[in-house]
């Protein structure tokens, strides 16, 4: 689909105003796979989502997509270290997500309905039924898999140089 300048402006406010938001930050000291955290990854699933929504003929919700995509995993804690929520993790933290988006952010029906089924199939209570929530979907695993995958080499890059990377999401 064609980015519009109207469009552009747009996402890059919306992205620019996550990535500097204070509750956003919280997922920094949230570890993800190997050397990623809970932002990084976020970021990274944004930037991949987007990338591939715009491969699209068909008009989609990218602002919806984009939110989503930052705030699929706020849920704000390491379930490595609390035990308590280790098992149920994969089950649990796609509705956490969604609860405590709503609760500090204005987040729309359209943006919970696309982050509350991201981890389909493992989670088969939501079907991703928009195009939008699929791609949602395959983004995030094509990131999770890379960083899951990932050598040691990745390991060692520092934050800045994702950071850098993401900035040149548009
Ligand atoms: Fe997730
Ligand atoms: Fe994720």
């Amino acid at each position: 689909m064609e980015l519009t300048a109207t469009l552009k402006n747009e996402l890059e406010s919306i992205y620019n105003s996550l990535l500097n938001d204070e509750r956003v930050l919280q997922m920094k000291s949230i570890p993800m796979h190997k050397g990623s955290n809970c932002y990084i990854h976020s970021f990274k699933v944004a930037k991949r989502a987007i990338k591939v929504a715009l491969k699209y003929k068909k008009e989609l919700k990218l602002k919806a997509l984009l939110y989503a995509s930052i705030l699929h995993d706020y849920y704000l804690y390491d379930w490595r270290v609390d035990k308590s929520k280790r098992s149920k993790h994969l089950y649990t933290h796609a509705e956490l997500a969604v609860k405590q988006a709503k609760r500090d952010f204005e987040i729309s029906d359209e943006i919970a309905e696309i982050m509350i089924s991201h981890m389909w199939p493992v989670d088969l209570k939501y079907y991703p039924h928009t195009k939008e929530a699929k791609i949602l979907v395959n983004a995030d695993n094509y990131v999770a898999t890379k960083e899951f995958m990932t050598t040691k080499k990745y390991k060692q890059k520092r934050e800045d140089e994702y950071l850098k990377e993401i900035m040149n999401l548009f």
